[in-house]
């Protein structure tokens, strides 16, 4: 079976995890700093914050931003789950708007439409590493005194038109190091800070609230136990030393599946970069045609030893969010037919021209055998 997806570890990471393990500093010591300037160089020098997940911090984001309960927060539906759940954890509401057909992203005209005087703040996603369209985003947010925070789980090494690094615009910004991103720490993340005091604000809050100059029992604040562990740091600081390279993989393996798909009726592939934006990327979905059903192609795939999944699926219809604000079918029509027909194949840096050729194989024949069907 190929898998959806493996992380990319060698000799280097092999190193600095045993260096780290015989250091006897598993937990607070060196590793994070190290980590968290290595990023930062990456990120045009802004301050940067390791916690222990993109969920740990996108719920520091929002504090930093200063979400209160009852605030509403303009974000998009077509996410992973976290970057609405974590505005839940403060007793705000996420309100969704529907996205743009090309970019899969929130988009700007639906944002500003959603926005009323309950809005706090802007969320918007960098979906599968395509660069949300911050200039837009940010022109609202000053015209209606918003914040923004932005959730860059995804996209590690985009560039925005103007060159900028996707995260690197000044606004709070988070990524997230789960094993099947562009850079893994195991589980792990990062907040990019505007200034040195909020990353003074997030380091207390992820050490339940100690501030750096206070004895281990003290706390002059509410915190968490959002700390990055140094294993992790380790892992990721061998990990940015040859970020460069883990991009280069990944894009080559984008090309090749777009060259090898090109000429399958119907299917829909990610979308090229446009206008100077430049994705990282981090998945490869494609939106099958209509008239084949996505969750027979799953299956159809696995026979013929392809790992797929449906990714992602409307976050408004998840059951929770449904019972809990009401939602239903129809809300966000754009949103709704990309989640019903999307699915992401395998991808990762080592996948063989032989195995992605295996997978466009796999994957012409379902889709030509499903609209054979359907005729
Ligand atoms: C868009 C997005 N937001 C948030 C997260 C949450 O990150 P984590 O799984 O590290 O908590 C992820 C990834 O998993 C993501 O893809």
């Amino acid at each position: 079976m190929i898998p959806l997806s493996r992380p990319s570890v060698g000799p280097r990471e092999e190193q600095l995890l045993l260096d780290t393990l015989r250091s006897g500093r598993l937990a607070l010591g060196p590793r994070l700093p190290e980590f968290e300037a290595a990023l930062s160089a990456r990120l045009g020098d802004l301050p940067v914050s390791g916690v222990s997940s993109g969920t740990a911090g996108l719920h520091l984001a929002v504090r930093a931003a200063g979400v209160e309960a009852g605030d509403e927060v303009v974000t998009t539906p077509f996410s992973f789950v976290a970057s609405a759940n974590c505005l839940l954890y403060e007793g705000a509401r996420p309100v969704f708007c529907d996205i743009d057909p090309r970019t899969l992203n929130m988009d700007p005209e639906a944002a500003a439409a959603a926005v009323t005087d309950r809005t706090a703040g802007l969320l918007p996603v960098h979906i599968f590493g395509y660069p949300a369209d911050m200039p837009a985003f940010e022109r609202l947010a000053a015209e209606r005194g918003l914040w923004v925070v932005e959730d860059a789980c995804e996209a590690l090494g985009a560039r925005h038109a103007d060159d900028t690094p996707v995260g690197a615009r000044g606004n709070l910004a988070v990524f997230g190091f789960y094993p099947n991103k562009q850079l893994t720490t195991g589980e792990g993340g990062a907040v990019v800070c505007p200034d040195a005091a909020t990353k003074e604000r997030i380091d207390s809050e992820r050490n339940q609230g100690r501030a750096p100059d206070m004895g281990w029992l003290d706390h002059d604040r509410v915190g968490f136990n959002y700390r990055l562990d140094e294993l992790s740091c380790a892992l990721g600081v061998a990990q940015l030393e040859r970020l460069d390279a883990l991009l280069a993989g990944r894009s080559r393996v984008a090309a090749l599946y777009s060259e090898t798909l090109a000429d399958v009726d119907g299917l829909d592939l990610p979308c090229p970069d446009e206008g100077g934006d430049r994705r990282s990327w981090f998945v490869y979905v494609v939106q099958l045609p209509r008239g084949v059903d996505r969750d027979a192609a799953v299956l159809a795939l696995r026979e013929r030893g392809v790992d797929s999944k449906p990714y992602l699926p409307a976050i408004h219809l998840f059951s929770f969010y449904r019972r809990r604000f009401g939602h239903r079918e129809g809300e966000f029509p754009v949103c709704e037919d990309v989640a019903r027909q999307s699915l992401a194949l395998p991808f990762y840096p080592e996948l063989t021209d032989g195995q992605i050729e295996r997978v466009a194989a796999a994957l012409r024949e379902v889709v030509a055998s499903a609209l054979t069907r359907s005729a």
